[in-house]
């Protein structure tokens, strides 16, 4: 299960996100926003991060305009590990190395096609663990610091 969120800046490319999810099958809840009307990422962010590390969803996409607000959110949020791609190849090594659970889109940054291509090695490219198990750990360790 995938949790969702977006502010006004990531609704369009939100739409195809969903698209993508209902072709493949792949099951989400959707935390809105629900229309282009402007409203503010942090408040979307939180909820969609507090799920996600609660265990409730395996997942998390968080779209804004550049990404980069909802990602800074996120990883506010204890055991989350947000990452903001813009290409592929960080995608994938976001979930091998990183175990990233939240992948955080830029609207405004990537196009719809290499945001779909990016989205769909997120969601299927594994956790490597081994050496990165140790690193993920060390990086829960510092969720303790705050
Ligand atoms: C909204 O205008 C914009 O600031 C937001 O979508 C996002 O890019 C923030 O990081």
């Amino acid at each position: 299960m995938i949790a969702l969120g977006c502010d006004h800046g990531g609704f369009a490319l939100m739409r195809e996100v969903i698209r993508y999810l209902d072709e493949h099958n792949l099951p989400y809840k959707d935390f809105g926003t629900y229309t282009e009307d402007s409203c503010d990422y942090p408040a979307i962010a939180e909820p969609v991060a507090r799920a996600v590390a609660a265990g409730e969803f395996e997942k998390g996409i968080l779209i804004c305009g550049t990404g980069i607000g909802m990602s800074i959110a996120a990883n506010k949020i204890p055991g989350i590990r947000a990452a903001l791609c813009t290409d592929t190849f960080s995608a994938e090594m976001t979930r091998r190395h990183n175990d990233a659970n939240i992948l955080a889109l830029g609207a405004r940054v990537t196009g719809t096609g290499l945001a779909l291509y990016i989205l769909d090695t997120f969601l299927k490219t594994p956790f490597d663990g081994g050496r990165h198990a140790r690193r993920v750990e060390m990086l829960s360790a510092l969720d303790k610091c705050r």
